[in-house]
């Protein structure tokens, strides 16, 4: 058997809460979830709505269930999506949208790892640093 990869819990964890996502516009249904500082699991599914720009990402509500229950860190996350392309394509894997990394920056360090996954396979894993170099972050505002 195969061994399981380091991050396994929270891969599965965010393909078990990408079959609650609504989206019935997009069909594109996302999970997501982070580790916080504690070892503690927080998922959450993309929401859209009717109204198309207020729906939001699974990111965000992954975030949004961490910061809930209390944690302050992100220690590491994992997308998962089904990775569409035509057969003999590059099939390339489903990061963050900019706007999420925006948001994971402000609970992540640069070399956090981002686990991009679709329901049998790790398609890809980056640092937060990589899919957003140079960022903006709290630090810039401290002596303000
Ligand atoms: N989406 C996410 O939830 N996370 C991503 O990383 C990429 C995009 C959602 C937003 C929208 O509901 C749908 O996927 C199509 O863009």
């Amino acid at each position: 058997m195969a061994a399981a990869h380091p991050q396994q819990a929270l891969i599965d964890a965010a393909r078990a809460v990408r079959h609650h996502a609504h989206a019935p516009y997009s069909r594109f249904a996302v999970g997501a979830a982070v580790l916080d500082e504690q070892g503690r699991i927080h998922a959450g599914c993309n929401v859209e709505n009717a109204a198309y720009p207020q729906g939001w990402c699974a990111e965000t509500s992954a975030l949004s269930a961490m910061v809930a229950a209390g944690g302050k860190r992100v220690m590491a996350v994992a997308v998962v999506a089904v990775v569409a392309g035509v057969e003999g394509a590059a099939q390339s894997p489903v990061t963050p949208c900019g706007g999420c990394r925006q948001k994971l920056r402000e609970f992540a360090a640069d070399d956090v790892a981002v686990i991009c996954a679709d329901e049998a396979d790790v398609r890809a894993t980056f640092t937060l640093g990589q899919l957003l170099p140079a960022s903006f972050g709290p630090e810039h505002l401290q002596n303000t």
